[in-house]
């Protein structure tokens, strides 16, 4: 069952029936501010911190969906029938109704034709603005003059979350609003430089500031009292629950159509006066989105592909680039499932986010591993979770008035944790991303950029990369394998005092990064004792962890193996296995081994799973994995954060044809048709999958903000595209499947842009016969070229 279609040419998903079985969401902002919307306009908006910068509430998992949202209602004054342009909150009968949602790069357009009337609400976030248009378009498409009250309605949240759900005696009584000048102002008076506002490009004929009187007593967003009765109630209140409702009648003779364009931002009343002005000028309206088009088109130029795959194409051209940036860009914790209760990083996982988009988004990248190395101690790991601004908290605005509310402010030695909060995996997986982010923009000297540690002194981002290299080394058990701490990259996996496989894997592939950087640079003493540090990580992981036909997954704090075949559950993990091979400590034949091993028992139409069989019983040696429902999440679903991990592994073996069917059944794209199991949007990749062993199998959950973005991106532009930027040059290296005949990719790279022709007349899967530069044979790596040339690249494919 299929309830939309990718729209590859406007690079929008279309979703034609608005009944889908839960929200599909989009971000929409690109900057400070965001909002999260679902295919219905339900959804909240923030400015910087979902947690402190709450714009409109949300009242998350509740019922019906996705409530309240950032609405416009339509009325026939002639008949008094009201609908909204978004299918909810009306919910609009689908049979005399039509209504459709464009869900677009960071805007979102709902259309509906009802009653003659068609009528759209594009919603975008201009890129240097604060503000949220809503840019309403509604035409009279019979042949009569119809007579309509157009409204807005979102509610205002108090700007701390945590207040507003839980301190209903400061968050009802801190907040004012006031209505002047088509303004609807919502101030807050205790802290006298935050305000938000609703404004229109019109003068309203009548306004609600206080949701109760515009909602009316026992009504709901459905059938809200002021616009039963066609008019609001002008009503404004310091203290209360809050709302922007904006009301305009209009008259449209046949055919006619009207233009009105609600403002939704941060800022005082002067601000909104000067947003108001700038975009009741509808040129200024079309041209920032011009603008929005045009900044993810340069995004997008920087890596464009044409195969043989269409799903490949549409998901690598648009959908998962897209996915990957609002990973870094806003981090994981604002979504419907991450509901604002937490700001500022996840050390792995920002760590990780940030390797897929140096080229698109080198300055946030940027941005992101400078936060990420002030949040390193000195002994090298990471703070698990931390919010930047601690290292560097804004200047107080009011100095000596504290909220009386005591929510103590947190000091960096509040927050650095000690050992036993510590993940063994944190601070590793930094070095990729520091390595791809030279490769990719050329910025030696970012390795000597000097950066605080979170509990004091300093070093260089390449002193950092050894402080995390040596932690590892040093949190060795008796076998010399990684010690897992308070849990390695499965959080659920609490090895506690156990040793944990994937850790060393990873660290062999964070020193094989360094290495490559440090010889580079020309850093020999390094190469030669970072060289020797890989070398026996390789030593124990080949003697303690080769279990036959596989790796193991670790050993718990009594000795006993995770991840054999000697055990009835949890007997082969695809961690450590496919980390074994894109780590390259695994010797060939172990590698092709424990893959075939990854495809036998983990692998399944909707993806590999994370573990198999899954825990039925709860044992606290192993960790809280056991205490998870079968085939949920860590305990035996399909984890899909690690499922790209063993598409590079493949392509490294040459396995093109394995990688491209381990690539296929985790593509969103693919699970289009079979929405009736899957559920969620086909356009994200989703954190996991239900596992064979639950009774959902195939149900995807946990959309946008999840690892698999950024990874699934890497692997297939990296490794199966086989594009990659290395110091010097360009790398050609394709993974294919042998009958892909021929492909095409439009790069960017340091200012040049190279179109790539590889053509496979061999039909084999990997290997390179011939590579021209602009007609000329070259043998490697494409030498970087000169900024602003156009460089044509013939590659074939063979032995
Ligand atoms: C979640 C966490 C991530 C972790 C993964 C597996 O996605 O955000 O940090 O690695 O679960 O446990």
């Amino acid at each position: 069952m299929k309830y939309g279609y990718f729209d590859d040419r406007n690079r929008e998903y279309v979703i034609e029936r608005p009944d889908v079985p839960v929200s599909w969401t989009n971000y929409i902002g690109v900057k400070d501010l965001c909002a999260v919307l679902s295919h219905n306009a339900g959804g909240y908006s923030f400015y910087k911190s979902a947690e402190h910068g709450r714009i409109t509430r949300f009242r998350q998992n509740g019922i019906p969906l996705d409530r309240p949202g950032h609405y416009i209602y339509v009325r026939d004054d002639d008949t008094g029938e009201y609908w909204t342009i978004s299918w909810q909150p009306t919910g609009t009968d689908l049979s005399i109704a039509k209504y459709d949602c464009r869900h677009g790069l960071s805007y979102s357009k709902f259309s509906c034709d009802y009653q003659g009337i068609q009528a759209s609400q594009l919603i975008f976030i201009p890129i240097d603005d604060d503000v949220e248009l809503w840019d309403v378009m509604i035409r009279n498409a019979t042949r009569k003059q119809r007579h309509l009250s157009i409204f807005s309605y979102v509610e205002f949240s108090f700007h701390h979350i945590e207040i507003d759900n839980q301190n209903l005696q400061m968050s009802l009584y801190a907040g004012g609003s006031s209505y002047s000048d088509a303004i609807i102002e919502y101030d807050f008076f205790y802290e006298p430089w935050t305000f938000h506002y609703m404004t229109a490009s019109f003068i309203p004929d009548s306004y609600d500031s206080m949701r109760d009187s515009f909602i009316g007593t026992y009504h709901t967003e459905s059938d809200p009292e002021a616009v039963s009765k066609g008019s609001c109630f002008n009503s404004s209140e310091l203290g209360g629950n809050h709302c922007g409702a904006l009301h305009k009648k209009i008259t449209l003779l046949p055919n006619q159509e009207t233009r009105l364009v609600f403002m939704l931002g941060v800022g005082d009343r002067k601000t909104a006066k000067n947003i108001r002005k700038k975009y009741s000028n509808f040129t200024n309206v079309d041209n920032a989105f011009l603008g929005l088009r045009e900044y993810w088109m340069a995004k997008l130029d920087k890596f464009q592909c044409k195969t043989p795959h269409d799903g490949l194409n549409s998901m690598v051209n648009t959908w998962t680039l897209y996915q990957a940036e609002t990973c870094v860009v806003w981090s994981r914790f604002a979504s419907f499932i991450e509901v604002g209760g937490r700001t500022g990083l996840g050390y792995r996982d920002t760590s990780q986010d940030i390797m897929a988009v140096p080229h698109t988004n080198p300055e946030k990248v940027k941005q992101r591993m400078l936060e990420l190395f002030n949040g390193q101690v000195q002994q090298g790991y990471g703070l698990h979770l931390f919010d930047p601004e601690v290292f560097n908290p804004p200047e107080a605005k009011l100095p000596g008035v504290r909220l009386p509310t005591v929510v103590p402010t947190p000091r960096p030695a509040d927050i650095i944790h000690g050992l036993q909060d510590t993940c063994s995996d944190d601070a590793l997986w930094i070095v990729a991303s520091v390595c791809e982010y030279v490769k990719e923009t050329g910025d030696l000297a970012f390795f000597d950029h000097v950066i605080p540690f979170a509990d004091g002194d300093q070093g260089t981002v390449y002193e950092h990369l050894k402080r995390s290299l040596d932690f590892s080394a040093e949190q060795v058990g008796k076998t010399g394998i990684c010690l897992g701490l308070r849990a390695d990259w499965n959080d659920c996996l609490n090895l506690g005092g156990g040793e944990s496989a994937m850790v060393s894997f990873l660290h062999h592939w964070a020193l094989v990064n360094f290495i490559e950087a440090a010889s580079f640079l020309g850093r020999d003493v390094d190469v030669q004792k970072y060289t020797a540090m890989a070398d026996k990580v390789r030593r124990s992981c080949e003697e303690n962890l080769w279990d036959g036909a596989w790796y193991l997954r670790g050993f718990t704090r009594n000795g006993l193996k995770i991840g054999s075949h000697e055990n009835q559950e949890g007997k082969i993990f695809l961690e450590s296995n496919s980390l074994a091979v894109l780590s390259e400590a695994a010797s060939l034949e172990h590698s092709q081994k424990c893959m075939d091993s990854v495809d036998k028992y983990l692998y399944s139409e909707f993806g590999i799973h994370l573990l198999w069989p899954s825990f039925s019983k709860p044992d606290d040696d192993i960790g809280y994995v056991t205490r998870v429902y079968k085939g949920i999440k860590e305990n035996g679903a399909i984890f899909t954060h690690p499922n790209p991990w063993a598409i590079v592994a493949e392509c490294k073996l040459g396995r093109g044809e394995r990688a491209m069917k381990f690539f296929n059944s985790t593509l969103p794209y693919n699970q289009n048709d079979l929405i009736e199991i899957r559920q969620s949007e086909p356009y994200s990749y989703c954190q996991f999958v239900m596992g064979r062993d639950h009774t959902a199998y195939g149900r995807a959950r946990h959309p946008w903000l999840t690892g698999s973005a950024g990874w699934a991106y890497h692997a297939v532009t990296h490794w199966i595209l086989g594009i990659r930027p290395g110091y010097a040059g360009l790398i050609i290296d394709p993974c294919i499947p042998a009958d892909w005949k021929e492909f095409e990719i439009n790069r960017q790279w340091r200012g040049a842009a190279y179109h790539i022709v590889v053509k496979n007349p061999n039909g084999v899967q990997k290997g390179i016969k011939d590579i021209r530069l602009n007609s000329k044979s070259i043998k490697g790596s494409i030498p970087l070229q000169q900024a602003g040339t156009t460089n044509e690249v013939i590659v074939e494919m063979g032995h």
